[in-house]
């Protein structure tokens, strides 16, 4: 038996990415093992939305070099986010020659093509495409776990002047809503020994709220997951489940969160997982005009009075980036006011990254590593706060 390894680095999305890679493996009789040294193919999934992910990658694959010494029938593939950058690419192709493979995120439904003609021809492989329609979903080997990935909506159209994702991940794209919902079904009607395999389903999107503006006729994020409840209200009815199957979904935008689906998930609770994902990246509105993020502090603000309202158990969780380029002392303490305010179940903060090719990475006042450091240790310390004070 042949076996593969592989590697995932970033978001949700990815992570999704990888069991369809695994799926296309899988289907061609290769089995995973846990042990780098012992696979006969190895695939790197990559990130690029911070310089840290890739490094991390970059490391990963200096090592592989060496792996190659030792078993010269090794293929190595490596795809993802970081390789559908132009530079990034070009740099992989001259300083690491001896991966068999590179692909991108957007032919990912076309990797197992091109490791079987990897392995029928023995010639390398660098294939990036750009513009790719809304994919097939195919063989997807999900991962064992309480929650499975279903895909609603490719790409973004949104540009946040600090973020690489519409550049590598293209324009944004809806699936079907059919295919949503058959994809569905299938999903909730895995069982393990007699109970669901999945507790959770979480619908996958870089901006699930912007959901079907490009369908023809147009949809919403509202009626898809409308759609879904009424599907496990039917499908569901009278089966031995205990606790029913939930919906989450993520990632939101602000901009585009819309209040209905506060109160869809209000009139839903058994059917809904009690958590929300709801970036919002600086607590300052002038630092989200430069972000382009197109909401200001008071909006979001509206948005959270909302669903503390009306959803009473609320898992609310949120990304904070600190050193945007130009963030004064005054702006990055009104981040801080604004967790104080919130009182976060969970926050994930970052220092912000130069983004070869975004507009942020050419404004003049870059903030320096040091403040960079100091403000995300005390986000991170005030959330601890925050969250000692709750319990
Ligand atoms: N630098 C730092 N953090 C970033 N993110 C996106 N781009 C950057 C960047 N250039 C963060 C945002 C986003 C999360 C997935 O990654 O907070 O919500
Ligand atoms: Fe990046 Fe903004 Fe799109 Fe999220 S909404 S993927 S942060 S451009």
């Amino acid at each position: 038996m042949k076996s593969y390894f592989l590697i995932t680095f970033g978001c949700q999305m990815n992570v999704h990415e990888s069991e369809k890679l695994a799926g296309a493996l899988r289907s061609l009789g290769f089995i995973p093992t846990k042990k780098k040294e012992e696979a006969d193919i190895i695939v790197l999934n990559t990130c690029c939305v911070r310089q840290g992910a890739e490094n991390r990658a970059l490391g990963n694959i200096g090592a592989f070099k060496t792996l190659k010494k030792t078993n010269k029938d090794l293929i190595v593939c490596v795809g993802g986010c970081m390789t559908q950058q132009k530079t990034a690419f070009k740099k992989l192709q001259e300083t690491y020659s001896f991966i068999d493979i590179i692909f991108g995120n957007q032919n990912l439904d076309k990797f197992k093509e091109m490791l079987l003609e990897r392995i029928e021809t023995k010639k390398k492989i660098r294939e990036i495409e750009e513009g790719s329609p809304t994919p097939v979903e195919s063989e997807i080997s999900r991962a064992d776990g309480d929650t499975a990935y279903i895909n609603i909506n490719y790409g973004c159209d949104n540009f946040c002047t600090y973020c690489i994702v519409p550049y590598v991940r293209g324009r944004e794209r809806s699936r079907a809503k059919q295919d949503i919902i058959n994809e569905f079904k299938k999903v909730i009607a895995e069982e393990n020994c007699g109970t669901p395999r999945f507790k959770t389903i979480t619908l996958l999107g870089q901006n699930v709220n912007s959901y079907g503006k490009d369908l023809k006729p147009a949809s919403t994020f509202v009626e898809i997951v409308s759609e879904l409840i009424k599907v496990l209200r039917e499908e569901c009815w009278g089966r031995p489940l205990g606790d029913p199957q939930k919906i989450a979904f993520m990632t939101n935008h602000p901009k585009d969160f819309s209040l209905e689906l506060v109160e869809l998930m209000a009139k839903n609770e058994e059917y809904m997982a009690p958590e929300i994902h709801l970036p919002v990246q600086s607590g300052s509105s002038t630092v989200l005009k430069r972000m382009n993020r197109n909401y200001t502090r008071e909006h979001y603000l509206n948005i959270i009075n909302h669903i503390r309202k009306n959803l009473k158990k609320i898992y609310l969780t949120t990304d904070i980036i600190v050193g945007f380029p130009g963030e004064t002392e005054e702006e990055y303490q009104e981040t801080l006011s604004l967790i104080r305010e919130v009182k976060y179940d969970k926050i994930h903060a970052f220092m912000y990254s130069k983004r070869s090719g975004t507009p942020a990475a050419s404004m003049s006042d870059q903030i320096d590593q040091k403040t960079k450091n100091r403000r995300v240790n005390e986000v991170l310390a005030l959330y601890k706060d925050v969250l000692n004070k709750k319990m």
